[in-house]
């Protein structure tokens, strides 16, 4: 059955499915400002194509990901797990196959952002806490993204047996730009947050980011490795560090 988005509250375009504020979105958002990553509405309505942190390197891997979907040649929904400002959600939603995409976050301030700066009818932003929507997004959806967001969550695998639950039959999970660690990695990687957030001003979002073993995706198909090319660097290249994940429901 699809889902009524009638039955919930509707405040500036966002549907509120949970309503409670998660104490590590203040931490984030705190973070972000500290970075300076708070970004314009003309900046989020260009993304990816945004010469400054990141960015550049999120091109390829956006278009790759883009031109996976838009081969599949039936209708299909999508729910983009961690929508952020939406950016990602609304690239989806321009897929002339995608005639469903739900952005869906914890952060109320982008996801107003993302409403007011992405309008369509394909596409909807939700406040949600994804452990807190009992049976809402149960087999609902063809494609679940992962982009940049699971290290904001501490257990992988409990995660990917929920998602799995929103997939319909063979539906896919795909996970990109995010960082996974050898196991001999994983303990200077948290050093390394550790560090990042104490100078940032904001130790205990260290808390909130994790590294994830390389283990945990084994069973995953990998769709694209990085690998480093000397060449590609000294031509500038810039391609995303991250490895693409897929899981097809069987
Ligand atoms: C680095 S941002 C990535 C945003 C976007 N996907 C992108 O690629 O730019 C990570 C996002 O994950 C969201 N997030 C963290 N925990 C979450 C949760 N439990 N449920 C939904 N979103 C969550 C954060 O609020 C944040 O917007």
């Amino acid at each position: 059955m699809e889902i009524d988005y009638s039955t919930y509250n509707n405040k500036k375009n966002v549907f509120y499915i949970t309503e409670k504020i998660i104490d590590s979105n203040n931490l984030y958002l705190k973070a972000r400002k500290n970075e300076g990553r708070i970004l314009t509405d003309k900046e989020v309505g260009i993304l990816p194509n945004l010469n400054r942190f990141e960015w550049p390197f999120r091109i390829q891997s956006t278009q790759r990901i883009i031109d996976y979907i838009s081969r599949k040649k039936r209708a299909l929904a999508v729910l983009d797990i961690g929508c952020g400002n939406g950016w990602f959600s609304n690239k989806i939603a321009k897929i002339p196959n995608v005639n469903n995409v739900v952005g869906l976050d914890i952060n109320k301030e982008e996801l107003e952002q993302a409403a007011s700066v992405f309008k369509s009818k394909y596409l909807k932003f939700v406040y949600a806490d994804v452990f807190k929507t009992s049976s809402v997004f149960e087999a609902q959806f063809d494609i679940i993204t992962l982009n940049g967001v699971v290290q904001y969550f501490e257990n992988f695998s409990e995660l990917i047996t929920l998602l799995h639950s929103f997939l319909k039959p063979n539906g896919e999970i795909h996970i990109i730009d995010s960082p996974f660690y050898k196991t001999s990695e994983i303990k200077n990687a948290k050093e390394s947050t550790k560090k990042y957030y104490t100078n940032l001003g904001v130790p205990e979002m260290a808390k909130h980011y994790h590294a994830h073993d390389k283990n945990l995706v084994a069973n995953f198909d990998t769709l694209y490795t990085y690998k480093r090319n000397i060449l590609h660097k000294m031509l500038g290249k810039k391609e995303s560090p991250f490895s693409w994940y897929r899981f097809i429901k069987k």
